[in-house]
């Protein structure tokens, strides 16, 4: 398997001082940062938006893993990939035709995420493989920080690879929700490749320490 990938979400963070946040958590090791956007309509909780995205930019190095939980998504992409998103993911409920959304990330030169809610079959995936580089398997429902991971979502990881492999394409596959010390073990060992945690890095005194352990690396 590909080297595990730790992606800390900044929702978890102190908004007061989110650009110290985000230097603490590259200099912790983390690979990608989250950042989860949610539109108070998509999803029942308002986040933030491109301006903050952009304010953070120059604070780091790392790739910026952004997660809309908005609706629409189509119109806001180019204001995403100018305040510098990397990779944009986003749910297929969002909108009618996420093929065509698909499409719309790569040509303006970003990574394409497909995020599947706890209820959304794999298949939504399924023909779309060419333009996706990143699926999402969320292990809670979107909206929130700090809930418990779904166990039942497991099986439906194992699929995920199942298909990935089977395409034989270059495609990462993440977990969003409830990930921590005990249930990334659990995720990976289904076929995860990335790990998105919150509260499990954000929350923890060090970050670094977390962050170490999400990946597998056992402490000293
Ligand atoms: C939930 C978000 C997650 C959230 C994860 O809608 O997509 O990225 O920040 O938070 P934890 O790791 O605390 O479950
Ligand atoms: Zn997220």
């Amino acid at each position: 398997m590909d080297t595990v990938v730790v992606a800390p979400s900044l929702l978890a963070g102190d908004f007061a001082r989110l650009g110290d946040e985000v230097s603490a958590v590259e200099r912790g090791g983390a690979d990608w940062l989250h950042l989860d956007v949610m539109d108070g309509h998509f999803v029942p909780n308002i986040s933030f938006g491109p301006a903050i995205i952009k304010a953070l930019r120059s604070r780091t190095k790392m790739p910026f893993d952004v997660h809309l939980m908005i609706a629409p998504v189509d119109p806001f992409l180019a204001a995403f990939r100018d305040a510098g998103a990397d990779h944009i993911t986003f749910h297929p409920e969002a909108g009618p035709h996420p093929h065509r959304t698909l499409q719309g990330i790569r040509a303006l030169g970003m990574k394409t995420g497909l995020a599947l809610d706890p209820a959304t079959p794999v298949e939504h995936a399924a023909w779309a493989l060419d333009l996706i580089d990143l699926i999402l398997v969320m292990t809670v429902n979107p909206g929130f920080g700090g809930q418990a991971f779904l166990p039942s979502m497991l099986p439906k990881i194992a699929e995920a690879r199942r298909m990935i492999d089977a395409s034989g394409r270059n495609i990462r596959l993440q977990v969003d929700g409830g990930i921590t010390a005990e249930t990334a073990p659990l995720a990976l060992r289904a076929g995860a490749d990335t790990l998105v945690a919150g509260t499990a890095v954000l929350a923890h005194p060090d970050y670094g320490q977390a962050i170490r352990t999400l990946r597998g690396v056992p402490s000293s």
